[in-house]
């Protein structure tokens, strides 16, 4: 055994073993926030401290207060304040940088394109102005159903620019769900594109965007980009609009930012819930743009100097915060990637990293899981010493992987930050700051300065240290969902009900994650305590996929939960009934998997279908599905005692295990 592979079976020994890690001294050397006494600054000035988030921001007009909280829970921040998100994100870095990448954006196929900020200013006034010659107008809802190409940031900061909220559509959704989404926003615009590349082949999106629009109520416009050139097969239409006539017919037209509340609509992005029925999650202008930003200097530590990468989908709300406006915001280059992570080869992240000699990464989990699987060897093949930062979302991540991320990409010498939030909070709420904290692999660590979160029982009191419960956030932050769009009675019901109780003076926000808190106030995260999925770091709704799955004839029931599963985190699992006289064959798997795939897209695509006589359920009626997930895991199954038909979970059983 040579010198060196000793040295690193000690190291591995050490790190399978050590629990705590110190930030590196080089990384505290420059850190933006390294004070610790920030959180005693924002407790003892609360919700005052908070003004720190807008001053990152210019204002056409300063906020009068910064919390308005007569009306829970439907809290304003920085009242009166008056901004413009595609100012702050662009015209405001003109001056010191207008030469400096905005945007780096990797086409799948190996092309490149770089966006300084002089010519992303360009292309969002003339873009700006397309939409404004559409017809477009303030407060009108602008859906954008697109892939990693530059040209959707570019649209969402003309929509910003001209006060028109987007809502962006992850372009791996189904027709039908892009419709639903745009029925529900009353959007009646589109931005799209011919088709774009995964793994070297030419996909085709537009006839999926038009079989979407034949489901919208209204007549829409429809902008499409051109990205696949003669790789497209068919021509527009006559009513459909293609971007690069739109933004020749504005060449070097200006369009004066639109001035906005700070509680005006930036965008809506909808997400997956407990019933059938996505949820519109509205995030404003003022107090969203804030957290964006703040987050990003103090847990991303972002400068304006560095080349920054969040490797996530801007079709999420992930790349929306962290791809296109915090990093904008603060007049950083942000890293676009088209394509996956294996394609043409396993290194291409690393390739990425170290061409553009990426500063931060930030990605997830479950990525991190296969650049795991698939082994160091690839990131040995490249030099990655210009990180200096990164970071994780999306899902838990085990010690072990988190340990694999910690040496083999940032050869302990990156600080790590596990960062909690969801759509609904616009912005990082639990996580290390990495120039002040410690990390605990597994644990995200404690709640931001100015966050005030903690792990209760079902009574509403916190737990015993190392106890897990329910994770609540007791206090409002400016980067808090508003409300879902024109549905506030679901918003009170979804998020506010659960611990409002009567001899409490404050309502609570509840995530609807479980959680355990350790003695050092530091949170780990375990999972979601309600009927959503998390695939691959997307939320799913079982409801959702459930609904698809009766709508194909010849099903009577099913119920659908999450199995375990050692890339995806979680796998979905569906249990059918079928209808008298309907085959229990392949070809009706099949059926089944199609429907999911076109009610939602294929990252629902069920892992197995099982079907099943029965489904075990409480005397009460209630699909038990703590036993269906047992049972998809080969767990020893929890109490049965209360079921009203206990033989039937082996009989599932057996059948899972015969299938
Ligand atoms: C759910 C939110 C936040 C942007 C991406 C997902 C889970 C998120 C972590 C983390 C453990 C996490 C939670 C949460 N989650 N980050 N660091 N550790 N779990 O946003 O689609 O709204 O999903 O993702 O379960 O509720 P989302």
């Amino acid at each position: 055994m040579s010198d060196e592979s000793e040295l690193d079976v000690e190291l591995e020994a050490r790190l399978e073993q050590q629990d705590v890690f110190e930030p590196p001294e080089s990384f505290l050397e420059q850190a933006n926030v390294t004070d610790e006494s920030i959180y005693e600054e924002f407790e003892e000035n609360w919700p005052g401290a908070w003004e720190r988030a807008a001053q990152l921001l210019d204002w056409e007009q300063r906020w009068d207060r910064v919390l308005d909280d007569s009306d829970e829970p439907f809290y304003e921040w920085f009242v009166d304040g008056k901004l413009n998100a595609a100012q702050n994100c662009v015209d405001r870095h003109l001056e010191d940088r207008g030469d400096q990448p905005a945007i780096e954006w990797i086409g799948e196929l190996g092309e490149t394109r770089t966006y300084t900020y002089d010519e992303l200013h360009r292309k969002v006034n003339e873009f700006a102005a397309g939409l404004r010659a559409q017809g477009i107008e303030e407060d009108d809802v602008v859906a954008m159903y697109m892939p990693m190409v530059p040209e959707l940031p570019i649209a969402m900061l003309a929509c910003a620019r001209i006060g028109a909220p987007h809502a962006v559509v992850f372009a791996g959704f189904s027709a039908d769900a892009l419709a639903e989404r745009m029925n529900a926003s009353n959007s009646r615009h589109l931005v799209t594109v011919d088709g774009y590349y995964r793994r070297g082949d030419a996909l085709d999106h537009l006839s999926k965007a038009r079989d979407g629009l034949e489901l919208v109520d209204e007549e829409a416009t429809t902008i499409v980009v051109d990205r696949l050139g003669d790789d497209a097969e068919s021509a527009l239409a006559d009513e459909e609009l293609d971007y690069d006539t739109l933004i020749d017919e504005h060449a070097g037209a200006t369009v004066e930012p639109v001035t906005r509340d700070a509680e005006d609509m930036l965008f809506l992005m909808y997400t997956s819930g407990t019933t059938g029925k996505p949820k519109g999650v509205k995030h404003t202008t003022g107090g969203y743009l804030s957290y964006a930003a703040w987050t990003s200097h103090a847990v991303l530590d972002i400068e304006p100097d560095d080349t920054y990468w969040c490797s996530a989908d801007i079709g999420w709300i992930t790349g929306h915060s962290y791809i296109v406006y915090g990093p904008l915001a603060l007049g950083t280059t942000t890293v676009m990637y088209e394509g996956t992570p294996d394609y043409p080869e396993k290194d291409r992240l690393w390739e990425i990293v170290d061409e553009y000699d990426v500063t931060q990464l930030y990605t997830a989990p479950t990525a991190i899981r296969a650049f795991m699987k698939w082994g160091e060897e690839y990131p040995d093949r490249h030099d990655l010493s210009s990180l200096r930062l990164l970071g994780t979302v999306g899902e838990p991540i085990n010690p072990r992987a988190w340990k694999w991320y910690y040496k083999h990409i940032g050869n302990e010498s990156c600080p790590i930050v596990d960062t909690w939030w969801q759509t609904e909070t616009g912005g990082m709420m639990i996580t290390t700051l990495p120039g002040i904290s410690h990390m605990k692999p597994g644990s995200a660590g404690p709640p931001l300065p100015g966050v005030s979160a903690d792990v209760v029982d079902t009574a509403g009191d916190p737990v015993e240290a190392g106890d897990a419960g329910h994770l609540i956030v007791n206090k409002p932050w400016p980067g808090m969902l508003r409300t879902l769009y024109r549905n506030d009675e679901r918003f009170i019901g979804e998020y506010w009900d659960e611990y409002s109780i009567p001899d409490r003076d404050r309502w609570v926000y509840f995530p609807e994650d479980g959680a355990k808190i350790d003695g050092d106030g530091y949170i780990t995260v375990l999972g979601r305590v309600d009927d959503v999925l998390n695939v691959s770091g997307h939320r799913l709704g079982t409801m959702e996929i459930e609904s698809a799955i009766v709508g194909v004839e010849g099903v009577a029931e099913a119920a659908v939960v999450g199995g375990d599963h050692e890339m995806k985190g979680e796998a979905v699992y569906g249990y059918v009934i079928t209808e008298e006289g309907q085959d229990e064959t392949d070809a009706f798997r099949e059926e089944i998997v199609a429907a999911v795939e076109d009610a939602i897209g294929p990252i629902a695509r069920p892992e197995q279908v099982i079907f099943t006589p029965e489904l075990p359920k409480t005397r009460s009626g209630k699909i038990m599905r703590r036993l269906l997930e047992d049972i998809a895991n080969e767990d020893e199954l929890g109490n049965t005692s209360t079921l009203r038909n206990p033989n039937v979970v082996h009989d599932i059983q057996s059948k899972v295990q015969g299938d």
